[in-house]
């Protein structure tokens, strides 16, 4: 298979997937999108009611929120690549559950092994969990850069967080300008 062979195998069978009950309810699995040569990737939690209608993420109001927090360190939507931890909507966007993180992780890591990212935006508990360990809270690791196994993690809170906690939406701001930085000098 060739390297676009491959990616386009791993899309299929996350739109196909019938692993959990997840599944059950949605109306679009929601694979992520964005470039297929990112520096950053950004991890959400999961879709809700606007992803799973359109299949794309981060397309609500919390979208619209990170796409102003990328305006503000240069970057759009084409130049990065946004996805989830899990790719079908929890229902009543209630978070997913540990065992539904662990079902829908493969390919998440298998997504990120084929973008090989610099850095990675964790966006929120849920990834945070996911990705780094169920151990850690947002609130105790957010912008600070964390190397582990070979990939750069940048915690921060989930954009949701800001549109119903102002004080947030600084933090937020704030930590993208430590990813901004990191990714100009591409060190801690
Ligand atoms: N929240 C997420 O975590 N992901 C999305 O795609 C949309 C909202």
């Amino acid at each position: 298979m060739t390297r676009e062979e491959v990616w386009q195998t791993l899309l299929q069978k996350i739109v196909s997937c019938n692993e959990c009950d997840l599944s059950r309810n949605r109306t679009n699995a929601v694979p992520g999108e964005g470039s297929l040569e990112p520096e950053l990737m950004l991890v959400g939690e999961g879709p809700g009611a606007n992803e799973d209608l359109q299949g794309r993420p981060f397309v609500g109001e919390a979208g619209k929120l990170l796409d102003r927090l990328l305006v503000t360190i240069h970057l759009t939507r084409q130049e990065v690549f946004i996805g989830n931890t899990v790719k079908c909507r929890p229902p009543n966007n209630r978070a997913p559950t540990a065992q539904e993180l662990e079902c829908c992780k493969p390919y998440l890591i298998a997504q990120i092994a084929w973008l090989q990212p610099k850095i990675i935006c964790v966006l929120g508990n849920s990834a945070l969990s996911s990705l780094i360990g169920p151990q850690f809270s947002v609130s105790k690791v957010r912008g600070q850069i964390l190397f582990i196994d070979g990939m750069y993690y940048m915690p921060t809170y989930h954009p949701a967080a800001a549109l119903y906690r102002r004080e947030i939406l600084s933090v937020l701001e704030s930590d993208f300008k430590i990813l901004q930085k990191w990714l100009k000098e591409k060190k801690i």
